[in-house]
This record gives structure tokens, sequence and C-alpha cells, in this order.
């Protein structure tokens, strides 16, 4: 009987705690890198409104207008309005552990989306919610390897400096061409990951060198851009130089289906649900893997036309 008794409280206790967790309003400061990217970004703000409103979070968004400063003092902000959590989208890698620590004396806990971070002190954040960035780079790169015939000469559009996707995008691009003596990254630089800067470096770089005849875009916005610079210049993107980029947005798999691009991997930024979750388990002291990886899947473009009407992003 008394066996039972222990049961029946040690359950009811349960059942309290999840209602209690579930029927609490958390209020949670979300800082995103911001300014104006482009399709990826856009979705993944979408997503973590869409999930705020369905799960009855009091959401502090701030749009950190691709500035570190911007979204330190961001997270200043939310410690002061004393929130239950924050997400962070860091846009760059360094430079955190000062105000990451200010938030872990406040016992605000903070989960990274999308980007991770460089400290020696990974009790700073929950975890990191991310692609594999490097494993995008690689598969972007063997693919390109073999359509090439192992035999290229590369522009590489990188994405903003400093930045985590950026950094290991690159690295596994490189990992990925690395038993191809043929392919040559003849010229590499930053696009800021967006159309406007993508196109700008290409149009410099058609000019600079006649012979390029492949594109590395670490993102589909600087691939959009890249597309518009071969057009202009006279060349056919997809045939005459081919492109290959990572984000699969809507925008690259009607750029596949077109034939102006010519493989991308995917990079999901439908993470507003399992952040908000992971933030709630948190706060309620669950604990997480440090890195919660996000599978990604790469896709050519005799497939787009199949896929388009089943893309969420
Ligand atoms: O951190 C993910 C990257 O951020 C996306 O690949 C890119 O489009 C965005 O800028």
């Amino acid at each position: 009987m008394k066996r039972k008794l222990v049961v029946l409280l040690g359950l009811a206790l349960c059942l309290f705690v999840a209602l209690g967790a579930s029927a609490k309003t958390y209020t949670i400061g979300f800082a995103q890198t911001g300014g104006n990217e482009g399709a990826w970004r856009d979705a993944e703000t979408a997503s973590v409104n869409a999930a705020a409103k369905d799960m009855g979070i009091n959401l502090k968004f701030v749009d950190g207008q691709e500035k570190q400063e911007v979204q330190i003092a961001a997270l200043r902000s939310f410690i002061a309005q004393g929130v239950d959590g924050i997400l962070l989208a860091p846009v760059v890698a360094t430079g955190w552990d000062e105000v990451l620590q200010e938030c872990k004396q406040a016992n605000i806990p903070v989960v990274l989306l999308d980007r991770g971070i460089q400290t020696s002190d990974d009790s700073l954040y929950v975890c990191k919610i991310t692609s594999d960035f490097v494993q995008e780079g690689k598969r972007v790169g063997e693919w390109l390897s073999k359509k090439m015939g192992g035999k290229a000469t590369i522009a590489e559009l990188e994405g903003t400096p400093g930045a985590d996707p950026a950094i290991m995008r690159q690295k596994g691009f490189a990992e990925g061409i690395a038993s191809y003596p043929g392919m040559k990254i003849v010229l590499s630089q930053t696009g800021n990951f967006n159309a406007a800067d993508g196109k700008q470096v290409m149009e410099a770089f058609l000019k600079a060198n006649s012979r390029i005849n492949a594109v590395f875009a670490q993102n589909d916005d600087m691939a959009m851009g890249a597309i518009q610079a071969i057009q202009e210049a006279g060349k056919r993107p997809g045939k005459d130089i081919v492109v290959v980029s990572i984000d699969g947005t809507r925008p690259a798999f009607e750029a596949m289906a077109k034939g102006t691009l010519n493989a991308v991997c995917e990079c999901n930024p439908l993470l507003g649900k399992i952040g908000f979750e992971t933030l709630i388990g948190a706060i309620n002291g669950q604990t997480y893997p440090k890195w919660v990886i996000q599978t990604d899947g790469l896709y050519e473009a005799s497939q787009a036309k199949a896929a388009l009407p089943t893309r969420k992003y």
C-alpha cells in the first residue's frame, strides 16, 4: 500500500512540474544577427516568431544589424529586463565570453542558434543548435570535384568575416577538393552572405580571371548575386560556369530548376521550435549535449523541380 502511495505521489509531482512548466509564460530574448542578409535569415526569423506565437512565449526580438556590439547590448538589455532565457545567433565567432559571463551570473541560460562561438568556457552557454558547416563545405567540394572531372578554376564567395559558418565552410570545402590536385581556388573574397556584395565581388572576379569555370558560394544569397553577375558578363551560369552553394532556400531551388545553379547543400533555418524547447528545458533543469546538430541534404539541379512543392523555406 505504502509503495503504491509513493508511486502515486511521484507521478503527481511529475505532472505538477510538467504542467507548471507548460503553464508558465516564458519571456525570452532573441538577438538575431539581423541586417539585410536575405532569404535564409528571413526564414529563420519567421520560424522563431511563429514558434513563439504557437508556444505562447513573450518574445523580445532584437535585430543585431549584423554588428556584434548591437547584439552584446541586446543581451545586456535582456539581463536588465530579467528575461527567463536568451537565444543568440552570434554574428561572429569570437568576443562573447564577457557578456555570456554576465548572463551566467544573472542565472539566465543562453542557447546559440544556427552559429557557434569560440570560447575556452563552454559552460557559458547551454548548447549550440547548428548544422555541421564543415560537412556542408566538404560535401559541396566533393560534389563539385566530381562534376568538374577533378579539374576547375574556382572562385569562392566567403561569408561574413569571422562568422562560424564562413570559417567552417571554407575549411570543409578545402577538404572536399583536397584529393583533386586539379581543383584550384584562384580567388576568394567575402560577399558578406548577401546578394548585392556577392554580385559585386563576382563582377570583380570575372574581370580579374577569364578562366573561372566554377563558383563556390558559401550561401545562396551570394550565389544569386554571382549568377546575376555571370549573366551580365555574357556567360551562362550553370553551364559556362558551374555554381554550387549552401542553404537550400526557395530561390536556390528555383535557380536549380532554371539550370543557373548546379547543386546546393541545405542548412536548416527552421530552428524556432527546437530553440525554444531546448531553452525551456534548460530553464527547468534539463541538460543537453553542447552541440545539437541539424541534418542537411545535398540536392542537384535535376532534383529541384520535384522538390520545390514541398520545400519549407
Ligand atoms: O549561420 C547560417 C548562415 O547564416 C546561413 O548559411 C547564411 O545564409 C546566413 O547568413
